[in-house]
């Protein structure tokens, strides 16, 4: 669908996504935000005292997944069942549909809507969700496009530094890793903008932050650090934030190789943070945080993953309207 939130308010009391794509974070201003996390607080509550709820009852959601997920796919699929929805999962089986024969995404969008309300889209290029959203009238989500955007995963990254810190405002955060095809860096920090934060950029050369996003950071007025050493953001940060190397992104794998193993995240370096400082990860990992952190509790990634599903439960009724 092409619906626009246009209209800017403070304080929003009413749901402001009925009908709504999901396909970027741009659709996300601070009343947004804020509106968003208190309906995912409440699916949490809701979550903790009854398992789940009717509100999506006869509503079908179908996970249309042309990449590899795990978290992103499992955590939509419980959200829609928690909700008392159902689901039609293409997560595993991409190459058994008719898109090994050739079909091509407008088509296939235009196939499911027929028999769902809300499709959740993951697919290699850049812009592919907001093509199936022009030919789609049911609501797309974006759960990744490519090394574009993952929306849903900067929200609820957002919203988990905001319960475990209690505040976005004030804090310096240090994304470290791939920064250039990781997506879930790129929403996470055009919603930061937003805020009065401080940011550090940490990566090898080969994968900084693209400059049209960093010109975006600057022209923002925010104060901000690139260095390739976590040595020199690890007492300053209050949330640091660190990513596997993209390598389905690489067209040159020796690239890739060179970088792979740049960082790893140790208990040693956990000495040198700030004792209320958190570690997160969008996951999976592939070494750049040693198991042997995981029981420090400043690591919040499995605590991440769980918001996940409060913040995709709340998205999905915010878009079939029944918030
Ligand atoms: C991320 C993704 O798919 O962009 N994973 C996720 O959704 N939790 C990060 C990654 O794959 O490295």
């Amino acid at each position: 669908m092409l619906r626009q939130i246009t209209d800017q308010v403070k304080r929003i009391d009413v749901n402001p996504f009925p009908g709504a794509d999901i396909l970027s974070v741009s659709q996300f201003d601070r009343p947004r935000l804020e509106w968003l996390f208190a309906r995912a607080l409440e699916m949490q509550d809701m979550v903790k005292r009854d398992g789940g709820s009717d509100l999506l009852r006869h509503k079908l959601m179908v996970a249309l997944f042309y990449e590899p997920s795990t978290r992103t796919s499992s955590s939509f699929i419980a959200a829609m069942e928690r909700l008392g929805g159902s689901t039609v999962p293409i997560t595993q089986g991409v190459q058994y549909s008719s898109v090994s024969k050739g079909e091509s995404l407008p088509d296939t969008v235009r196939t499911l809507e027929q028999y769902s309300d809300v499709i959740v889209l993951r697919h290699p290029e850049i812009g592919s969700a907001r093509i199936a959203a022009d030919y789609c009238r049911k609501p797309i989500i974006n759960a990744g496009d490519g090394a574009g955007e993952h929306p849903t995963q900067a929200l609820l990254d957002l919203f988990t530094i905001q319960k475990e810190l209690g505040r976005i405002d004030k804090l310096r955060i240090a994304m470290v890793g791939d920064l250039k095809y990781g997506r879930t860096v790129h929403s996470l920090t055009r919603l930061l903008l937003q805020y009065d934060v401080e940011l550090a950029f940490v990566s090898p050369e080969l994968v900084r932050l693209p400059l049209d996003l960093m010109n975006e950071v600057r022209k923002s007025g925010i104060s901000v650090e690139e260095t390739y050493h976590v040595a020199d953001v690890i007492s300053w940060a209050d949330v640091l934030y660190v990513t596997r190397v993209q390598k389905e992104r690489f067209s040159d794998l020796s690239q890739y190789e060179e970088i792979k193993n740049f960082y790893e995240i140790t208990p040693e370096i956990m000495a040198q943070a700030q004792e209320q400082m958190i570690v997160m990860h969008p996951l999976p990992r592939v070494g750049e945080i040693a198991y042997s952190v995981d029981n420090d509790p400043r690591a919040a990634y499995f605590r991440q993953m769980e918001n996940g599903m409060y913040i995709r439960m709340a998205i999905l009724a915010a878009v079939l309207g029944k918030l």
